[in-house]
């Protein structure tokens, strides 16, 4: 079993991310923190309750608030893709007012609530470890490992989708997740915990095509290409308007034809399926000054750095996905929504 967190920022992909923490069949979902992001703060952490709900979580599972902005830098934001709250257009989600969306956001700050998933679960090395994953920007988790040093060894592996080698789509080489919070990437990165990074180069071939579209509104249906019909469940009406939503707005933004691409459910497919990656070990360190390179990952795929750089930094430091198993990824997506449909 993996033990999990997701620190996350509600958001489309995101919430496609929650739907598989909580029904992939080999994850055990602690906790979900939310960070500044796709949208405020305010917002990245109500939609994470909304989608709690709609995905069906167990009542145990929390949403705690985290970082509003990042380290150094004012907040941005990304309403051209998102929306202006974060889940724009997703239909049969709860309502922000309503009291179970209310109910299940505990006031604690998001750190002090992962250090204390952490410290139970481990059990002082009698328990399991835990895996973190992130799927927004690297706030609140640079955060939690500048001040709880102490768990380190109580942590399998940080999991986060952000980074791309050569290529970006905030700027010609910098990601969004990275570019919100540069230093915060770069703090993650060098902190002495297995690290995983899912970039962009890999996220950008898991696309819902519209094939795949039409299969998720309805599994039993024959109809290849467009999709078409009712959706056969209100699950499925709520993952296909989130779909036809970010498709659109990828297509206006990127110019992307075929869909959009689930970038953060790639997070959570990682540690239930290590095996659908195609995986090499670099040097990755994040530029933070550059006048055009501000927030790209560098990646050493020559492994040029053989010894220290400047910041005294060296050694490979990462482990990244350099390729998928694209319908094997799809394949579990789809047991996972229909895992959902069961509940
Ligand atoms: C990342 O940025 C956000 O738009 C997505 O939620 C994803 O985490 C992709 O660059
Ligand atoms: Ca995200």
């Amino acid at each position: 079993m993996n033990y999990v967190w997701l620190d996350c920022d509600p958001g489309h992909d995101d919430a496609t991310a929650i739907l598989l923490a909580i029904h992939c069949p080999n994850i055990h979902l602690l906790g979900v923190s939310t960070v500044h992001g796709n949208a405020t703060a305010d917002n990245t952490k109500i939609n994470a309750s909304r989608c709690l709900y709609a995905f069906a979580a167990p009542e145990s599972v929390k949403v705690y608030g985290g970082a509003t902005r990042p380290l150094l830098r004012p907040a941005r934001h990304d309403p051209e893709i998102h929306g202006p709250d974060g889940l724009g257009g997703v239909e049969g989600l709860p309502s922000v007012e309503s009291g179970s969306v209310r109910e299940r956001i505990e006031s604690r700050p998001a750190i002090e609530a992962i250090a204390s998933a952490i410290r139970q679960t481990w059990n002082g090395g009698a328990g399991a470890k835990v895996t973190l994953v992130a799927s927004g920007p690297l706030t609140n988790i640079a955060l939690f490992v500048s001040v709880y040093t102490d768990l380190f060894d109580a942590i399998e592996r940080i999991v986060f989708m952000g980074g791309g080698i050569g290529v970006g789509n905030r700027s010609a080489v910098a990601e969004f997740n990275i570019l919100c919070d540069p230093e915060a990437a770069q703090i993650v990165l060098d902190t002495p915990i297995p690290k995983a990074m899912i970039p962009l180069n890999v996220t950008h071939k898991a696309i819902v095509t519209d094939s795949l579209h039409a299969n998720l509104i309805n599994p039993t249906s024959t109809t290849h290409g467009a999709p078409s019909g009712l959706p056969s469940s209100r699950l499925r009406h709520t993952l296909s308007t989130l779909i036809s939503f970010f498709r659109e707005t990828y297509k206006s933004t990127f110019g992307f034809s075929d869909g959009p691409p689930l970038h953060d459910a790639l997070t959570i497919a990682y540690v239930c399926r290590p095996d659908l990656f195609t995986r090499r070990r670099y040097r990755v360190d994040v530029e933070l000054s550059g006048v055009h390179t501000a927030g790209q990952t560098v990646a050493d795929v020559w492994e040029y750095l053989k010894g220290d750089d400047t910041w005294g930094r060296s050694g490979k430091n990462c482990e990244v996905a350099t390729d998928l198993d694209i319908a094997a990824f799809f394949e579990l997506f789809f047991d996972c929504v229909a895992n959902c449909d069961e509940v």
